[in-house]
């Protein structure tokens, strides 16, 4: 087995989407509590293999672009857009966040889930408002870490806070890196002879040891913001 196919092989061996759709139900729950919208224009924003994009497809009647960097993972994502038969109206787009040219007022509702810690909570809250239609909505999942300064300033750059949750303290630890970890460690046993697989596995297993050990710095919330 070459390292191409070594690695191919064990990610979709791990499945880690498997594990991240235990989170979806925060998802779900960010978007109840937005008004019911009529075919919405969605961007999803940093969207990677697009568990939460495919998830807003099934919650919506709207269309959905979903926009990384990372030409792997629209692929993949691009494979669950057509078996789920959503191709009609969700639509990947490779560019970057920083680099998001689409007309001002192109969307109802701009969804980030990870993503906006890449630019800051308060340049990705600047630069994303022009791309929203009057009171559209901003809803974002980022870290817990300075939530407080992070709602004050959410009028200063144009939102009305409408809402905002946290998830469970132990929330990403017990419901996707521990299930995570166990199908790590099988797979540590079936690869204990393959050196190529086991760097691989160290790597996931590197990133789940620091949550593990720490796993209230990784709390999280949802921010539901609308266009003021
Ligand atoms: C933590 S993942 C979140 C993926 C997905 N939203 C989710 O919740 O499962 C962050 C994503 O941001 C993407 N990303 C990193 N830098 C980016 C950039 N400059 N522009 C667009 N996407 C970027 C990564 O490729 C990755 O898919």
């Amino acid at each position: 087995m070459n390292s191409e196919s070594t690695s191919k092989d064990l990610l979709s061996e791990i499945n880690q989407d498997h594990f991240r759709e235990r989170l979806n139900k925060y998802t779900r729950k960010a978007f109840q509590m937005l008004p019911k919208l009529e075919k919405p224009r969605i961007l999803d924003v940093g969207c990677g293999s697009g568990v939460p994009t495919i998830e807003l497809a099934k919650l919506s009647d709207g269309e959905i672009i979903g926009i990384d960097i990372k030409q792997s993972s629209l692929d993949e994502l691009n494979g669950k857009i057509e078996e789920e038969g959503f191709s009609s109206r969700v639509k990947t787009v490779k560019c970057s966040l920083f680099e998001m040219d689409f007309p001002d007022e192109s969307f109802d509702i701009i969804w980030a889930e990870g993503s906006i810690w890449i630019i800051g909570f308060e340049k990705g809250l600047k630069e994303w408002r022009r791309l929203l239609k009057p009171n559209g909505f901003l809803v974002v999942h980022d870290e817990i870490k300075t939530v407080s300064n992070k709602l004050k300033k959410i009028p200063s750059y144009g939102y009305k806070l409408m809402n905002h949750f946290s998830l469970p303290e132990d929330a990403h630890w017990t419901e996707y890196y521990r299930p995570l970890e166990i199908r790590i460690k099988e797979l540590y046993m079936k690869y204990k002879n393959n050196s190529e697989a086991l760097k691989i596995l160290k790597k996931h297993q590197n990133e789940i040891d620091m949550v593990k050990w720490n796993p209230k710095e990784h709390s999280s919330a949802f921010y539901i913001m609308q266009k003021s």
